[in-house]
This record gives C-alpha cells, sequence and structure tokens, in this order.
C-alpha cells in the first residue's frame, strides 16, 4: 500500500509542472513580457511553490492517515522479540501447537485450519512440524479415510486431552468406532533449544476379538529455507530422520521398530510392515495431499482380497535440494504402540534416552504432579466430586490447554482512510482457541474467558498470552478482534469475515483476568514481573482510552457499539458482531444516538480495573476512580438504561420489534418467464410498524449486564426484580442454565437471516452464565436485603450448569458450543473447550 502510494505521489506533481510550464511558454501572447522575469511571472513561480508545497503535504497527510491502522502503539512491548526463544521461554518452547499459518493455506470451508488431532512444533516461526496421521486398512473404502485434522466431518466418538499441563506433558484419547488411540507426550528439558520430546502413540482395538488392521503414519517436514532433513535407514527400514534447522541446531526423531506385542491373536500372525516415504512439499500445507498421492495398493496376505495401502519410498523430484518431507508407516493388527523420539543437537549429556522405561516414569511422574496441583488449585476431591466429574473436570482444563496454539503473520485490516485492506504488521500471537476443530484461532474477547481459567492452573501462561496479545495493539489503541494470520487463509475466504475494522471493538474481557494476575505480580515482586508490568500499563491506558473515545454515544457518558450496519436488508436485526453477542436482538434501526448497557458496564470495569492497576504502580489514578464512579452511578444508569415499561436493563435506540422476514414481491408488470428468478431470491425484512426512539424491549443477557459485572447496587430494588427476572421459567431460567433470551421475547429462536438459525436467541452460552454464577456469588456474599435470595439462585444455578455439561459429556463424548434450552443437549461445534471450560471455576467456586 504505501509503495503504491509513493509512486503515485511523484506522478502527480511532474502533471501540475507540466501544465504550468506548458502555460509559461504560451506567455508571448502575454502582455507584460520584456525580456525580463516579470513580476506576475514570479508570482505564478511562488504559487507554483506554494500548491506543489500544499499538494505535497496533502499527498503525505493521506498516507499518514492510511498508516495509522498500521502503526504500531509507540511503547515497549510486553513480549520482547526474544520473548519466545528457546532459552528465554524453554518451558514453551515445544508444544502441541499444531496449527500454524503454513497451515491456513488451502481450506476452502473454513477460515483457518483446524490443529492436527496430534502434533507437535515449537515457537520458532519457521518451526519444523511433526505430526501423526493415520488410517484403517483392509476395509472396503478406497481409499480409507486419512484422519490428520481436527474434523467434526469424522465423527470420532470423541478426542479429548486427559490430562495436559500446558508445559511438560500430554495424555490425549482418541476414540474412532472400533479402536482408541491414546497420543502420550512429553518433554525432557536439556540444552540450548527447548530440550527434548517423545510421543508414544498406542492404538487399542476395543474388542481384541475384532481383527482391525491400522496404518500409522508419523511425518517430519520443514520449509527448505530454513533447514534440512536426512533420513536414516537400518535394513531398508526408515528408523531416524536427522536434520538441521535455523533455530534448533541439529536434531534427531527416531523411531525405533516396534515389536510385536501380540505373535498369535485370533488364530491370524501378528504382521507389522513397514513402510516409508521421502519426499518434498512445496507447500507446508499440502502434507495430507502428497501423502495420499505417495499411497499404492498391495496385497496384505494371500487370504485378503482387501486393499492395502502403502507409501511408495522415496519421491524427491530432480530439481530440488533434497527432501524436506519425511514419512514413516507402520500397519499392524491391533493392538500396537509406536515411539518417536526428538533429540536435540545441543543436549550433550542426557541420562536417558526418553523412551520405553523412562518414557513410562516421566509421564507417570507428571501425572502424579498434575493431579496433585489440580486438587490444590480447585479442590474438586474435598468438594466431594465423584472420580468421573474429578476427570471431566481435567479434560476440559487440559482441552483448553492443548488447544493453545503459536501463530506468526498478519491480519487484513482496513480503516475509512484505506480504500482496500491492508496488512497489518507481522507479529507472533501466542493464544488459546474456542475450538479445535471449528475456531483454531485467537477471539479477542473469548480470550479473556479463557485466562480466566488459565490464569487459575499457571499464571505464566496467562501472562504470556495477554502480552502477545496487548502487543497487537496500534497506536489508536485498537486490538484487532479476529486473528487470522497468514496471507494464504484469505484468498478463499470472503473479506467481510477476514478484515478487521478499526471502528470495531470487542468486549475488552482481558480486564477480567488481569484484575487477579495484576495484583500477583505486584505481590510477587520479581524483576520479569516487573518489567512486564511496566510494558503493560502504557498499553492499557491506550486501550481503556480507545474504548473510552471511539465508542463514545451521542449523549454525554453514554457508549455505543460502532460497526452496526443500517443498510441490511436481509437481517430481521443487524447484526452486532462487535458486542460478541452476535446476533441478541438490538435496536432495529442502527443510529448513532444509541446506547448499549453491556458497553457501558464493560467500560465502567474496565475503568475500576484500571484504577486499582494506576494506584498499585503509584501512577494517576483519580480520574479512572471518577469515570468509574460515574459509569457505576446507578442513578445515571437508570436513567440512561432503566425502562420502566418493561422493569428492566435495556439499550436504547431507534426500534421496533414488529419486522418479518418475507420473499420480496414480484413487480406487478413482470413477465411471467421471469417469475423464478424471484423464486430464487433471499426474504428480506419487512418493517410492519415504523420503528421510534425507545428503550430496546428483548430482555436477556445484554439487560442483565450491570447484575453480571456487579454494578447495581446490593440495596437496588432492581436487583431483587433481576433475580425474579432470571428464576421466571418463562423468562430465562431453566434446569440446565440461563437461555440467552426471554422465552418471551419477539425474537426468541428467531432467524436472523432466511439462512442463519439463533445463535444469541435462546441457546444457553457458559461464558455469560459463568458471569451470573460470579455476580450471585458476590450479591450473596455483601450486606444486603436480597443476600440470601442471591445465595439461593447462585446454588441452584451453579448445580444446574455442572450436572448439565457433565451429563452432556458422558452422554455424547463432548464439550460443546452452547447447550439447548428446552432439552440440555449440547449444540454447535464441538469439542468447544474454550470458555464452555469455565465449568471447572463453577465447579471449584472460583469467580
Ligand atoms: C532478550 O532481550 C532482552 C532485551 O529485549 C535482553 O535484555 C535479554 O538479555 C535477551 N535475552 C536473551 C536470552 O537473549
Ligand atoms: C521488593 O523488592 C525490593 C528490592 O528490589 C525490596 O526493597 C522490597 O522490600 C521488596 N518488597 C517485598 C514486599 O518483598
Ligand atoms: C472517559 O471519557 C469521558 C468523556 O466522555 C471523560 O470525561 C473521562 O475523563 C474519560 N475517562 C478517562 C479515564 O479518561
Amino acid at each position: 500500500m504505501s509503495k503504491a502510494g509513493l509512486r503515485q505521489r511523484p506522478r502527480g506533481k511532474e502533471k501540475d509542472m507540466y501544465e504550468v510550464s506548458k502555460r509559461d511558454k504560451d506567455e508571448e501572447k502575454w502582455p507584460y513580457t520584456n525580456g525580463q522575469l516579470d513580476p506576475f511571472a514570479k508570482a505564478i513561480g511562488a504559487a507554483v511553490v506554494i500548491v506543489m508545497t500544499i499538494l505535497i503535504t496533502y499527498f503525505r497527510y493521506q498516507q499518514y492517515l492510511r498508516d495509522i491502522i498500521i502503526t504500531p502503539v509507540d511503547s515497549h512491548l510486553i513480549i520482547p522479540a526474544n520473548g519466545s526463544w528457546p532459552t528465554v521461554t524453554p518451558d514453551r518452547f515445544w508444544g502441541t501447537y499444531r496449527h500454524s499459518k503454513e497451515e491456513l493455506k488451502t481450506d476452502m470451508t473454513t477460515i483457518a485450519r483446524p490443529q492436527a488431532y496430534f502434533g507437535v512444533k515449537s515457537r520458532s516461526k519457521t518451526s519444523p512440524l511433526f505430526g501423526l496421521m493415520w488410517m484403517s486398512q483392509l476395509t472396503n473404502q478406497m481409499p480409507p479415510p486419512l484422519r490428520h485434522w481436527c474434523d467434526q466431518g469424522d465423527r470420532l466418538e470423541s478426542y479429548v486431552w486427559l490430562k495436559h499441563d500446558g508445559e511438560n506433558f500430554g495424555v490425549q484419547e482418541i476414540k474412532e468406532k472400533l479402536f482408541t488411540i491414546k497420543t502420550e507426550f512429553v518433554k525432557q528439558p536439556g540444552g540450548d533449544h527447548g530440550g527434548d520430546w517423545s510421543a508414544r502413540i498406542s492404538f487399542i482395538p476395543k474388542d481384541p476379538a475384532v481383527s482391525v488392521v491400522v496404518s500409522s503414519f508419523f511425518y517430519t517436514a520443514l520449509d527448505q529455507d530454513n533447514g534440512w532433513l536426512e533420513p536414516k535407514f537400518t535394513k531398508g527400514r526408515l528408523t531416524s530422520v536427522h536434520g538441521w534447522h535455523e533455530d534448533l541446531g541439529n536434531f534427531d526423531l527416531q523411531m525405533p521398530n516396534i515389536e510385536a506385542t501380540n505373535e498369535v491373536k485370533a488364530g491370524v500372525k501378528s504382521q507389522i510392515k513397514h513402510s516409508y516415504f521421502v519426499s518434498h512439499a512445496k507447500q507446508l500445507d499440502q502434507l495430507k495431499d502428497i501423502l495420499v498421492n505417495g499411497l499404492k495398493v498391495e496385497a496384505w496376505d494371500k487370504g485378503r482380497t482387501q486393499p492395502y495401502f502403502t507409501l511408495s519410498g522415496r519421491r524427491v523430484p530432480r530439481d530440488v535440494p533434497g527432501p524436506n518431507y519425511v514419512v514413516k508407516q507402520v500397519t499392524a493388527h491391533l493392538p500396537f504402540t509406536m515411539e518417536v523420539i526428538y533429540q536435540s543437537g545441543s543436549f550433550l549429556y542426557r541420562q536417558d534416552q526418553l523412551s520405553k522405561e523412562s518414557f513410562s516414569t516421566l509421564i507417570r511422574s507428571n501425572e502424579e504432579e498434575f493431579d496433585a496441583k489440580f486438587e490444590k488449585v480447585f479442590h474438586l476431591e474435598q468438594r466431594g466430586y465423584s472420580l468421573n466429574e474429578i476427570n471431566f473436570a481435567k479434560a476440559a482444563l487440559s482441552n483448553m490447554l492443548g488447544g493453545i496454539g503459536y501463530f506468526y503473520g498478519s491480519s487484513l485490516v482496513q480503516s475509512r482512510y484505506n480504500t482496500e485492506p491492508v496488512n497489518y504488521w507481522e507479529a507472533p500471537l501466542y493464544t488459546a482457541v474456542p475450538s479445535r476443530p471449528f475456531f483454531p484461532r485467537g477471539f479477542l474477547w473469548d480470550e479473556g474467558f479463557h485466562n480466566m481459567l488459565i490464569s487459575m492452573w499457571n499464571s505464566e501462561i496467562s501472562k504470556d498470552i495477554i502480552g502477545h496479545w496487548i502487543d497487537l495493539m496500534n497506536t489508536e489503541g485498537w486490538i484487532p478482534r479476529e486473528q487470522i494470520l497468514g496471507v494464504e487463509a484469505r484468498a478463499k475466504v470472503p473479506s467481510e469475515f477476514v478484515v478487521q475494522r478499526n471502528t470495531n471493538a470487542n468486549p475488552p474481557t482481558f480486564f477480567l483476568p488481569l484484575q487477579g494476575l495484576i495484583k500477583e505480580m505486584i505481590q510477587s515482586n520479581k524483576t520479569s514481573d516487573k518489567a512486564y508490568l511496566k510494558a503493560l500499563y502504557p498499553r492499557l491506558k491506550r486501550w481503556f482510552d480507545y474504548y473510552n473515545t471511539t465508542q463514545k454515544g451521542d449523549l454525554p457518558f453514554t457508549y455505543r457499539w460502532h460497526g452496526r450496519d443500517s443498510s441490511l436488508t436481509k437481517q430481521l436485526n443487524p447484526l452486532t458482531l462487535t458486542s460478541g453477542l452476535d446476533d441478541y436482538p438490538r435496536a432495529s434501526h442502527p443510529t448513532t444516538d444509541e446506547r448499549h448497557v453491556d458497553l457501558r458496564c464493560w467500560i465502567a470495569l474496565a475503568a475500576g480495573v484500571m484504577r486499582d492497576i494506576a494506584r498499585s504502580l503509584g501512577q494517576e489514578w483519580q480520574k479512572y476512580e471518577d469515570t468509574h464512579d460515574l459509569l457505576t452511578d446507578n442513578k445515571l444508569l437508570d436513567k440512561l438504561h432503566w425502562s420502566s415499561k418493561a422493569q428492566q436493563y435495556s439499550d436504547w435506540g431507534l426500534h421496533t420489534d414488529n419486522v418479518r422476514l418475507e420473499k420480496p414481491k414480484p413487480p406487478a408488470n413482470q413477465h411471467p418467464s421471469q417469475r423464478h428468478q424471484h423464486m430464487d431470491t433471499d426474504k428480506i425484512r419487512v418493517v410492519l410498524t415504523e420503528p421510534t426512539k425507545q428503550f430496546v424491549n428483548a430482555f436477556g443477557y445484554v439487560s442483565l449486564f450491570p447484575f453480571l459485572l456487579k454494578i447495581v447496587d446490593a440495596n437496588s430494588p432492581k436487583l431483587d426484580r433481576i433475580l425474579s427476572d432470571i428464576t421466571d421459567p418463562t423468562k430465562l431460567w431453566t434446569d440446565f442454565g440461563l437461555r440467552s433470551i426471554s422465552r418471551n421475547s419477539k425474537f426468541y429462536g428467531r432467524f436472523n437471516t432466511e439462512h442463519d438459525p439463533p445463535y444469541w436467541r435462546g441457546p444457553i452460552w457458559i461464558n455469560m452464565n459463568y458471569l451470573c454464577l460470579s455476580a450471585l456469588h458476590h450479591y450473596s456474599t455483601v450486606d444486603g436485603p436480597y443476600r440470601e435470595r442471591a445465595r439461593t439462585v447462585y446454588t441452584n444455578l451453579r448445580k444446574n450448569l455442572v450436572a448439565n455439561i457433565f451429563k452432556e459429556y458422558e452422554k455424547t463424548g463432548y464439550i460443546w458450543e452452547n447447550y439447548n434450552d428446552k432439552t440440555g443437549e449440547g449444540k454447535g461445534s464441538h469439542p468447544f473447550t474454550g470458555w464452555s471450560a469455565l465449568v471447572v471455576l463453577m465447579m471449584a467456586e472460583i469467580f
């Protein structure tokens, strides 16, 4: 963008000069010419200079405006440039972070590649990739499906990190119909490159009497610009890969031969077949396709007619420097177990290779440590939970930690000065993700909730994550809310989903975990924490200002989510994606004087946390206190947002709920042969009653915000009213948690367009229920007339939520995006162990 701008600027200048000098040439006709420079020509010359200066300044200014959005805030980074190096954070260098930018390239249907079922990479931005694929053999399918990326379409019975501590180890169970795969991963520190790691992958039949043959494929791949690979063979079998990488130095991946665990089973002589693939991948997103192309069919044994797929050996084109993709295939009757052992070249004096007994011992000691820490942090045994319930909670936490990814790239962004989207600067992002198969990328407002849980478990991980996010701030104090890093992601995705606009905010949920983290950092008195806070604070100030200024409403001290589109014709109620509650009904006709009660409450929360941080850092805190007092003033809040007619807190704006989606009527004079065209068009919104300026009378999560964020005065009768409304089964109460909007609302369960089913219009969402429990907990501990009542509601709501999420997990194998308000059934993407994993904190009563 800036290059194109520079190219155009001189051209404009030349044109002006040319035009002026041409006029100069014609000056014979002009009356004042007599051989010397006359005053008129001088005046013209001066004018030219002035005009040019103005033009240059103008174009520079335009360029400046266009660049604002991609200018980083001028402030120290929280995570320094070397923050992910193995010498700085060795514990987090290697991990199960498999959704890198290389893997975002080609998927046609989703925005980013999901996470691999099992893969390992480092936090080097060009890290080599290691991973598992598998395939059932001797089936009647041609070829049988090859598993690699988490995909709901695979219809696996479940795949769960049973234990994962986010740093040292993880144990996962993947359930196919006929067999289970256990993937165990553990690290061992040493040397300068993050040490060693090993993985053990076990294929276990569900019914030992049924003969199942499965192939396991374990691969190593890297980009040849950054390193090389060299396969090693013993007696014709691939037994290791030696390699070098710019950030890892020398390394070895050993793949020892598996031993036949079952010589003779059910009359079938056990066979183990080995093969390999040594190849070249131009792009690392094509590993699966390249592998499929490298398969050939062979006979398994004389007795079997079904096909057996095996890899075809060395296939390296002549014109490349050498292989960069090496795969070992092992095929056997189940059960069998294989190990892969990664050893770092700079780790010189290791006692034991991480294999066999030493692997088992290390995994076991990590598991024991995990179990002990889990109990120490969450006290679930002490609270009397059953073993199954505790294992469920461990899986919820572990899946959140196991889903953490490390991304590198830039988002596409656009401001009103850019006619085309432009690239944000390239940057790393270490973040958890909402869902491994479906939302495998960073989402700003989800991440605040994620870190409520993560910070309880390991505050170092949280600080690392939050630091990476806050470092993405531009000079306006804006952070793009969805992180779709990597050029490749965009080509296939409609731009309205990809391009992030700087007018659009998203709830500043990081203030929720930051409250506790900052207290902890101030108390710790560690040098690293001091440096962190020093870099964090100016950025938070900027962030707060962004919300407090750009999201202002027309009236003083009101706020509105900017970026709602009033020009849409197909949406029943224009979306408010910025609020995080996409289709939750707001004013039907977006205007600049509408006001949003949830945003006001978020900013009030932020002001309060800013006051606390500023005070404890010895910084100027009074203005945050003033803003906080103002925004939590119940009188002003009631004046702006309490609808006395509906007896609830509400948004205010130009609104009618008397709207409907209808097929557009064909024009009366249309020829019958053109009729069918109209059959294909989408329904459009028809406004049956003209909108008026009023409180928006939908009742649901948004109406609860002053209560959810603990702003309602504990003595306020409005608190009593809210407690009545949430416990009313015709409104929000269900046996499974609070539904998103009242059953009585006109928008309850309604599609927003012909194709968009209700999302925040009925289902039960766990993040909002968590905030609700937190509020009830608060009101049941502070003095006030409704304290006992709050306690009762708290107890019942907590019981319902935990019981239902657990029940659905036992029944379906998954934790879900949201839950049906009539049946409690899990709905939407799964596993969804982003904020739905907050169930752990509900069980532990940590708010
Ligand atoms: C990382 O960078 C910081 C400066 O940003 C420096 O003080 C520190 O020594 C570096 N650490 C390593 C291990 O290179
Ligand atoms: C924090 O560290 C400083 C020195 O760096 C020391 O003077 C102070 O007493 C420490 N405070 C606490 C609470 O440990
Ligand atoms: C927030 O904005 C209001 C004006 O809308 C201003 O009066 C107040 O001082 C601001 N708060 C802070 C902390 O900057």
